[in-house]
């Protein structure tokens, strides 16, 4: 088959008022990233070459972020909300040349898959237009898909419906494919309904009219699920989560209990990585092969290198790149710090705006003071180095390959490689001076009783 030239139009104007929320609805997140995110890597997967976003007037969130998430897409403002295909119509700047395939998509259906999108794209080849129908528990108000035979003769949304026609059970799920030559007959189709719409689904009665080829791809009910208001959002997550999981295990990692493991949409995962109970994937991480990831850990904008250990109760911040067979144990923090090879901080520290060198070991309590109350500043710490307990290092500051911090130091000037450091008040024994000090104490007690 001759590569066809795919345009996708995203419709992403809806003001969402039952989600009841300064944010546009578009933007709200399942699995770290706005909905409106998820619908255009679908789009880019299936191939489309060209990308319309469609957004409402006073939207520019939704505008700048549809820039950064797909910079090859041209944004359209629909001014006023006069129906779907009015909303289409508003990226007309986009439909030159005419494209092969045409598919418009809204901006709130975040599962909407490449697989469904590129078997739309199949059907057009025989079809010139074809309509993604489900079958819901609840049709409720969703547009209903009338057929002959196998064609597709109109779709009838609800206020406009005969008593027989909202019994039927197969509806739009929304999205729609047509040959880009059906373009101009969008501009055909009138307002005249109980809303008062220009409803993009008139445009399978044009195609009838004309002779075309009509025909619905059915599709699973989760996927076409659209977000309207915060349980929806819910649910969508839910589902998203769902399956992010299976393709977690699906792609050689075990999950010891997947229901309390939560993704993002990049979440990356090695082969023989095992994720322990209430772990939580931000955005922007990956993990290499033969990592174990332990329980209650919090990963975001994280690299993990292979046979890493992390956990429990980790929390790795964005820019933290964790060497190969590197530990980072309990109550760790690490944030914009590489730990090298085999580098361990096993308990209780904060590692941030550092190097840690291959093989060094940071001490229980030991923090980099990174943060003057101004600006930050960088700790080097060399390979082989050891950083006792409860040590404090100033940045900016660096610790010599295989050098020594003495436990409980306030490190404020560089250690050459190799050197023992000590920064703290020589200890001072009094012989004695213990059962004296508390003789006095207790004389001092009985005085103030006796009044
Ligand atoms: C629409 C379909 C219906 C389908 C249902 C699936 C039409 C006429 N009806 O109904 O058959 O079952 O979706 O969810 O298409 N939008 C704009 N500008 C507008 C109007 C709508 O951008 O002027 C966007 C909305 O933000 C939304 C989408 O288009 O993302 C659908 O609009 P909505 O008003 O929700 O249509 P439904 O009544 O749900
Ligand atoms: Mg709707």
């Amino acid at each position: 088959m001759a590569k066809r030239s795919f345009l996708a139009i995203i419709l992403a104007a809806g003001e969402g008022t039952r989600m009841r929320s300064a944010i546009p609805k578009v933007m709200h997140k399942v699995g770290g990233d706005p909905m409106l995110g998820h619908v255009i890597r679908a789009a880019r997967a299936a191939g489309a070459d060209r990308m319309a976003v469609v957004v409402g007037p006073h939207a520019a969130a939704v505008e700048a972020f549809a820039v950064k998430a797909a910079p090859e897409a041209s944004v359209h403002v629909q001014a006023e909300r006069l129906g779907t295909a009015h909303a289409v119509l508003a990226a007309r700047k986009a439909f030159a040349p005419p494209p092969d395939d045409v598919i418009v998509l809204y901006g709130d259906s975040p599962l909407m898959t490449e697989a469904t999108l590129t078997a739309l794209r199949k059907k057009l080849i025989k079809a010139d237009l074809v309509v993604l129908g489900f079958t819901p528990a609840d049709p409720a108000g969703y547009g209903r898909l009338l057929m002959n035979g196998r064609q597709l003769t109109a779709i009838r949304e609800v206020k406009d419906a005969t008593p027989e026609e909202r019994a039927v059970r197969l509806c739009n799920a929304g999205v729609m494919a047509f040959r880009g030559s059906l373009l101009p007959m969008l501009r055909k189709i009138g307002n005249i309904n109980a809303k008062g719409e220009y409803y993009l689904t008139d445009l399978v009665e044009l195609a009838n009219r004309a002779k075309k080829t009509v025909a619905v791809l059915e599709a699973d009910a989760d996927e076409v699920a659209g977000v309207n208001d915060r349980a929806e959002l819910a649910a969508a997550e839910a589902l998203f989560q769902r399956a992010a999981r299976a393709k977690a295990m699906a792609g050689g990692a075990t999950l010891i209990a997947p229901e309390t493991v939560f993704f993002s949409f990049d979440t990356r995962l090695g082969r023989d990585v095992t994720v322990e109970p209430n772990v939580i994937f931000g955005p922007g991480v990956t993990v290499a092969d033969g990592v174990t990831v332990r329980g209650f850990s919090h990963l975001e904008g994280a690299t993990i290198a292979a046979g890493a250990i992390i956990g429990p109760f980790s929390r790795l911040r964005p820019g933290a790149a964790i060497g190969e067979e590197a530990h980072i144990g309990n109550f760790v923090e690490v944030k914009n710090a590489a730990v090298d090879k085999g580098a361990k901080a096993n308990h209780l520290a904060y590692i941030g705006d550092a190097h840690v060198g291959a093989g060094a070991n940071i001490g229980a309590g030991a923090i980099t003071c990174n943060y003057d109350g101004v600006s930050k500043s960088h700790t080097e710490i060399g390979a082989g180095a050891f950083v006792g307990s409860n040590s404090a290092l100033v940045a900016p500051v660096t610790i010599g390959d295989g050098a020594y911090v003495g436990t409980g130091s306030v490190i404020s000037q560089d250690v050459e490689p190799g050197a023992l450091a000590i920064a703290r008040a020589r200890q001072v024994n009094k012989p004695g001076y213990g059962e004296k000090l508390k003789a006095a104490k207790l004389a001092v007690k009985a005085a103030v009783k006796k009044g």
